[in-house]
């Protein structure tokens, strides 16, 4: 049985800080940690850097980004790539719409992200991290950077830490509202003090990344769940969850529900389980991964959570019957126009086009013939485009496309439209 675990409210935004209602009990995992502050930064001093990687290997945990990336290959790949010095990114640049999830692990187990980050210093032998802060959370910045100062105090940051003689020590770098800059590279270019574009990739950041350095970037999630790890072991987390996706996930559900909010569900809960956990009622829709994962109807509402079938960074939007999915589409497409970095054409230009297509359907001068247009350049922009923004930001699009067709179909006024421009013919 999937125990439903902790949620905690969406809350008063900005400047309030977020609390665990404690209206679900549930088992000690992230959100019931009971922790006390540096307690897993001793425990992985005490194990050593050799024994944490064979933890985190153990453990099987995987990137709570939205990629799924093995954490121990990122962790020793790092570890063993030269460099004058290695560097660790806590990539807090949240900008997935329908994700809040870190904003909350921030907010209230900022003490329990430390310790990841700092073990991850250890295990791959850095002394300095950044956390990479996204401009709209900029009202932590003084709690956090206070919080890190007690720290220093109490001996569980900077020099000599815990007296162990490990030195590892963290600066917050915040973001000025971009969303490319969650793009691990994008966001090493901005922490540099350069425009946020994304870089070729490979090279990988574990070799290549802050100032050339090897650099792990971990999401917040990772770090804090790693932390965890290094206390109670990999064996405990990996018998959490499926054998793909081992522990739990931190799920931001938002939309049509009557209880919005941060939840806490081993990976392998079904859609459905979320769905009535959040009190979602009459569900025509649900976006797994934001605005840039795919769009599931109904009918796919048994699938599961985990990286080998819905995965998800943590963003679940909820859109009831009375959502008309065009317009959700058309919302997508203008975040994405707005977001993208410019710096390459399929994406500048497709994104750009997208949202004018969805905008001439809105205003009744659509045809059938935009909407194929509009699935013709989906697929020129997912193979053409430089970084996973271009990639990504016709997935949510293309499943309405499909699925709500009616929504789209009802917008179309002009079935014998002649276009003046054939797109086909100037791509071939
Ligand atoms: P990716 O699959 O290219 O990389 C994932 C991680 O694995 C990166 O840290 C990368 O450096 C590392 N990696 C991959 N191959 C490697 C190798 N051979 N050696 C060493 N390290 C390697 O995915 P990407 O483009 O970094 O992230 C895409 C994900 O981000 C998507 O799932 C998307 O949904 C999610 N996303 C999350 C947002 C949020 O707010 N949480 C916002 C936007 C996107
Ligand atoms: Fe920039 Fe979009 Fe190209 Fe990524 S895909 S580099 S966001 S223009």
């Amino acid at each position: 049985a999937h125990l439903i675990r902790r949620r905690v409210p969406v809350g008063d935004w900005p400047p309030e800080w977020f609390h665990v209602e404690d209206n679900i009990r549930c088992r000690d995992v992230l959100l019931d940690h009971g922790l006390a502050p540096g307690q897993a930064l001793a425990a992985a001093l005490e194990r050593g850097a050799t024994s944490i990687l064979g933890e985190i290997e153990r453990s099987a945990l995987r990137g709570r980004g939205g990629a799924g990336f093995g954490s121990d290959i990122k962790w020793r790949s790092c570890r063993d790539a030269w460099g004058d010095a290695h560097y660790v990114i806590c990539n807090a640049d949240e900008g997935e719409p329908g994700t809040f999830k870190d904003r909350v692990l921030l907010a209230s187990y900022f003490d329990l992200v430390v310790d990841g980050m700092c073990i991850a210093g250890m295990a791959i032998g850095a002394n300095k991290g950044f956390i990479y802060l996204r401009g709209e959370y900029r009202y932590l910045l003084d709690r956090l950077e206070t919080r890190l100062a007690q720290r220093r105090e109490q001996g569980l940051l900077g020099r000599n830490i815990l007296g162990r003689g490990f030195t590892f020590d963290i600066e917050i770098h915040l973001g000025a509202g971009a969303y490319i800059c969650g793009e691990e590279s994008a966001l090493i270019e901005s922490l540099e003090g350069k425009p946020g574009k994304p870089r070729i990739r490979p090279p990988f950041p574990v070799t290549n990344g802050y100032r050339g350095q090897p650099t792990t970037v971990n999401n917040v999630e990772t770090l804090a769940l790693a932390a965890l790890i290094a206390v109670r072991g990999g064996e405990w987390f990996r018998a959490i969850g499926t054998p793909a996706s081992t522990g739990t996930k931190l799920l931001s559900v938002s939309g049509d529900v009557a209880r919005p909010g941060i939840y806490e569900f081993p990976f392998g809960v079904s859609v459905a389980e979320v769905l009535e956990a959040a009190g979602a009622r009459d569900t025509q829709a649900v976006t797994s991964a934001g605005a840039a994962g795919h769009c599931l109807a109904a009918d796919e509402f048994g699938r599961r959570i985990a990286f080998e079938d819905v995965a998800t960074g943590g963003s679940i939007m909820v859109f009831d019957a009375s959502r008309d999915m065009f317009e959700v589409a058309r919302n997508f497409a203008h975040f994405f126009a707005h977001e993208s970095c410019g710096f390459c054409t399929p994406c500048r230009v497709g994104t750009a086009v997208n949202a004018r297509l969805l905008d001439k359907l809105a205003a009744d001068h659509g045809s059938p013939y935009d909407l194929d247009e509009m699935a013709k350049m989906h697929r020129l922009m997912q193979g053409a485009s430089h970084c996973g923004l271009g990639n990504t930001a016709t997935i949510a699009i293309d499943d309405m496309l499909v699925k709500f067709r009616p929504a789209f179909e009802r917008r179309l006024h002009s079935p014998d439209y002649e276009p003046a421009f054939d797109l086909d013919a100037a791509l071939s």
